[in-house]
């Protein structure tokens, strides 16, 4: 089965004291997870070695950064390299979420030379995609998510492919308290799993994990991850609070 993930994506917001009493919290109210499941945690660069030391022993457990750099090392001040990801024991990268995308102008073709690189390194991106408010209101968020997948992913071969979560975060979703309905995300889930198995075949797009992202809340998690090609999610405001993000961890399949 493949793997039902539980991500925390912290963004910009913590002090490293309130962080470390974050994952305490969780660590000491997480029940066991099953042999298929993971937690991730998405925090800033600045507190990873602590995240790392915190989640120490925990075999489902995993940090990411939430962004790299698209080059292995180099005179560009304020990035972060996969190199020094990998040599802080880093194994996942959230890449393209919506708010590097537009506060960034992160690129479709910038996001698959950092797939690349993150590849080559052995760490596995969580590639975010989803469409705006206006492109769902056309009933034309296929074609954006198509596009997205094809500039950025679908380059790679079956084996690298295999290595990617895929994180659909519609972006009229995200923050606002207004959550896809669990029919809208396993239509666009089953969709993007449709155009993996169209490219790789479909045993590889069995293999990928896809994670839905925006509004999760302890009390929707269940619902939304019972869907058929929905694997998880990725949490931004409910992981920042211990019961709200130990109950989506539970609600995994
Ligand atoms: O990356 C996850 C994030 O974009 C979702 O945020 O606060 O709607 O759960 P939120």
């Amino acid at each position: 089965m493949r793997k039902q993930i539980a991500a925390a994506n912290w963004k910009m917001n913590l002090t490293i004291e309130q962080g470390a009493a974050l994952l305490e919290g969780i660590i000491a109210k997480q029940q066991n997870l099953k042999e298929d499941q993971q937690a991730i945690f998405a925090v800033p660069a600045p507190y990873i070695q602590m995240a790392q030391h915190k989640i120490a022993g925990k075999e489902s457990m995993f940090v990411a950064a939430q962004n790299c750099y698209s080059k292995k090392n180099g005179a560009y001040t304020g990035e972060t390299s996969v190199e020094m990801l990998q040599s802080l024991g880093v194994k996942y990268v959230v890449l393209g979420h919506s708010e590097r995308r537009e506060y960034f102008q992160e690129s479709n073709q910038l996001l698959a030379e950092k797939l690349n690189i993150c590849l080559e390194y052995n760490i596995h991106p969580i590639f975010c995609c989803g469409e705006p408010l206006n492109i769902r209101e056309a009933n034309t968020q296929n074609e954006y998510v198509a596009k997205q997948l094809e500039e950025s992913l679908f380059h790679l071969s079956a084996e690298q492919v295999q290595q990617v979560v895929i994180a659909y975060e519609p972006i009229w979703a995200i923050g606002t308290g207004k959550t896809a309905t669990s029919e809208q995300a396993q239509e666009m889930h089953a969709f993007i799993r449709e155009q993996l198995a169209v490219k790789y075949g479909s045993g590889v797009a069995a293999n990928i994990s896809i994670l839905y992202g925006g509004s999760v809340k302890a009390a929707n998690a269940a619902e939304i991850f019972s869907q058929p090609d929905v694997d998880g999610g990725l949490v931004g405001g409910a992981s920042l609070v211990v019961d709200e993000f130990v109950a989506i961890i539970g609600a995994l399949k």
